[in-house]
């Protein structure tokens, strides 16, 4: 039984004497407090390192901002709210009512109302403080019994603030098989905003996430560091203002851009949650809170280990038939895959989907191509040894499609019946509408009832909605439409976890553009890139596991010269690269050579040994992509230390001595390990010392040299703790 531990304090300013009390919301190494002042505002006194003894701390003068800054307030910085009230005024100010705190084993909840003064208008502010994590979330609930409705035009989900001599932001930037690109940059007075606009498909410019450094540029392993991300997979706005006092205040949420929200008298209006750690050693540690919160909180079944997949679209694209995804699977299987997938292009009959140019929305197997159906491939792959899994792009429709002839009401589509602007020859069905998520949910729930033994689905999405219009929602209401469609997809992901718990689901949008803690709650995994290169592949793993973690990071060994960059790079370079992640494969087994068929079959059985450390054991950063120097390296560590994994990559080439000299990290100190090269393409090591035993202190502390000097070369060890005789 769950042992239960309940605090549960509720305070009022019906008491006496309870002015300048403090909120003290913390994990094992932060503390968030916010002070009630004598006024009844809750402003934040504190966020950073956990404070054991607050003693003194509610005397002092505050500098932050309120903990929900809102129009009206008497300030003129950024606000996290502004209401037009049923009466028409747009001030509110917002006064402490009560707050209560309970805590259940790990998580610690905290939520304090908040009144507006005049108005029956209410905002209470939520916090789930994970002790082990070291990660609080962040949301908001708006109410009201106002007599008629109120209109919201911001409403963010945190507002948090710092008082430093400089601030250094990190941010996640890129484009289609460019993304999670680091930028790294020092504020200067005035407002940085990160921020997306498009609808669907939103992280593959910018993330909804950040890391920022107090003082000094961020360091992997000192310094203080805040790393923040929303847990929403639809438009997003960050704010980072750096004010005339050098205090920097984060405002975080949904985007209110072309978003203003009617709420009726009554009814609530519930913010995605902003997810938040403070590191002080720097960035590092941040991502391992970030990732060992997600792992248990965030990620469906993140304590289950990834099987390795081979997905048919770098290999076949849209030209297959059975024959040709059979050889596919005889290949797959011989080398030890686990999954099979079936990627774009198995449906539609009137309009087949034989190119991106038709079809979508016909989610019926196409005749032509595959007479005997899906189960024929199902039983074979199952024959095999491995499991099927499917792609679908269920919120998306092609004009030339019966769907589209059939439903046109059920497409986003601008208003006064302008020009529908084509993406990939697609348009996008309103989410927004209960009708078009029932359809979207039947699409994949018909599918996994009619073949139960689909055990994967890669949910993909390749467009933006630039058709801003819904002829769903009301004229007045055309403004919810970016909320309400977001909406939409999380609930027909959530209806479909409910219901298919142990359905793989994969989260997909041309890529990377959908790598956030919105859609991670619901999906197993998502799909970095579309870009394979590795050396590519480096910089976006780099990126993207400062935030998310590597168990979800679906990397794909495809061929070369790679598709996108035709780069020529070894198998073995190739696999080095993907086994830092959810390790995969996407080409066609029967173009690999023996000698490399060999190689393969080799690498995913070490995959199997050493993804238990991949996937549930910490990641640390040691030598960076974007260093003049040309490596890249990383470690892994398992939660008991004995194991580890250490990977090296060299993307450019070395002079005989340059440094290509690595210190691990995250080993304990007093252990001895057994050093071993794995993955080998010749009998030589990279290493002088290859099976010998090293103390965890001298790998961490004096670091080993490794003799990578060429251009895409690799090397992989195993640290496995042994006792010396
Ligand atoms: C975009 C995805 O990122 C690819 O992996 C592939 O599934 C194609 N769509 C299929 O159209």
């Amino acid at each position: 039984m769950k042992k239960i531990f309940v605090l549960f304090i509720v305070c009022s300013f019906m008491q006496n004497n309870v002015f300048a009390q403090l909120i003290h919301i913390s994990t094992q190494e932060n503390s968030l407090i916010f002070q009630i002042t004598k006024h009844k505002k809750v402003v934040q006194s504190h966020y950073g390192k956990f404070l054991k003894n607050t003693q003194g701390l509610e005397n002092m003068i505050l500098v932050y901002n309120e903990a929900y800054p809102s129009f009206g307030n008497g300030q003129n910085d950024e606000v996290a709210l502004l209401v037009n009230h049923d009466d028409g005024s747009m001030a509110t100010d917002l006064f402490y009512l009560s707050h209560q705190q309970k805590k259940d084993d790990n998580i610690q909840t905290t939520v304090i109302h908040l009144k507006d003064e005049k108005k029956a208008f209410y905002v209470d502010l939520y916090f789930e403080a994970y002790a082990n994590e070291n990660v609080i979330e962040q949301w908001v609930t708006i109410h009201h019994n106002e007599k008629k409705e109120v209109n919201l035009s911001q409403f963010a989900s945190s507002a948090i603030g710092f008082k430093a001599t400089n601030y250094y932001l990190s941010h996640f930037y890129g484009s289609h098989s460019k993304e999670m690109m680091l930028s790294e940059e020092r504020l200067t007075n005035g407002i940085k905003i990160l921020e997306t606009k498009r609808g669907v498909r939103t992280t593959e410019y910018e993330n909804p996430s950040f890391m920022l450094s107090l003082d000094a540029l961020a360091q992997e392993n000192s310094g203080e560091v805040i790393a923040g991300a929303l847990a929403w997979s639809g438009n997003f706005r960050f704010s980072f203002q750096v004010d005339d006092k050098a205090r920097c205040q984060i405002i975080s949420g949904i985007n209110p851009f072309a978003s203003t929200y009617y709420l009726p008298s009554g009814e609530q209006f519930e913010t995605p949650k902003m997810i938040l750690t403070y590191s002080d050693k720097g960035k590092n540690k941040a991502s391992i809170n970030l990732h060992r919160w997600a792992k248990k909180y965030n990620l469906r079944a993140g304590n289950e280990l990834r099987p390795i997949v081979l997905n048919s679209w770098e290999g076949a694209y849209f030209k297959f038939d059975a024959v040709k995804l059979k050889s596919m699977m005889d290949g797959a299987a011989e080398m030890g895959v686990e999954v099979f997938v079936l990627d774009d292009g198995w449906f539609g009959n009137k309009y087949p989907r034989n190119n991106a140019k038709a079809g979508l929305g016909d989610w019926q197997v196409n005749q032509k191509k595959l007479p005997k159906g899906l189960d024929d491939l199902i039983d074979y792959t199952t024959s095999k040894g491995m499991r099927f899994g499917i792609w679908v792009e269920p919120e998306m429709v092609n004009p030339k499609s019966e769907l589209a002839k059939k439903h046109p009401e059920w497409i986003l589509q601008r208003q006064n019946n302008r020009k529908k602007l084509l993406e990939r020859n697609q348009l996008l069905l309103d989410l927004s509408n209960p009708k078009v998520q029932d359809f979207v949910f039947n699409v994949v729930d018909n599918l996994l009832k009619k073949h139960p033994k689909i055990a994967y689905v890669k949910w993909d999405a390749n467009r933006h909605i630039q058709n801003f219009g819904s002829t769903y929602l009301s004229a007045k209401k055309q403004s919810h439409l970016f909320i309400n469609d977001t909406r939409g997809l999380e609930n027909v992901l959530k209806r479909l976890e409910k219901k298919y718990a142990s359905t793989i689901f994969q989260a997909c949008a041309s890529g990377g553009g959908r790598v956030d803690f919105g859609s991670m709650k619901h999906t197993h995994e998502f799909w970095a890139s579309d870009d394979t290169d590795p050396y590519e592949r480096l910089f976006i793993q780099w990126g993207t596991n400062h935030i998310y973690p590597p168990i979800a990071t679906a990397a794909h060994v495809t061929k070369s010269p790679n598709h996108q960059t035709k780069r020529e790079t070894s198998l073995k370079f190739r696999f080095d690269v993907a086994m830092a992640g959810r390790l995969g494969m996407e080409l066609r087994p029967d173009n690999l050579d023996e000698e490399e068929v060999e190689f393969a079959k080799k690498a995913i059985a070490l995959y199997k040994d050493i993804r238990p450390i991949v996937q549930f054991g910490d990641l640390y950063r040691l030598l960076s992509p974007y260093d003049d120097d040309g490596y890249a390296a990383i470690n892994y560590v398992s939660r008991t230390k004995k194991d580890a994994l250490l990977m090296v990559y060299s993307h450019t080439h070395h002079r005989r001595y340059e440094r290509n000299f690595v210190k691990m990290q995250g080993l304990d100190p007093t252990l001895v390990y057994k050093v071993e090269e794995i993955n080998k393409d010749s009998k030589k090591s990279h290493i002088s010392f290859n099976n010998q035993l090293v103390s965890g202190e001298v790998l961490m502390n004096r670091g080993i040299w490794i003799n990578l000097r060429k251009p895409l070369q690799s090397a992989i060890f195993k640290i496995t703790e042994t006792k010396p005789n």
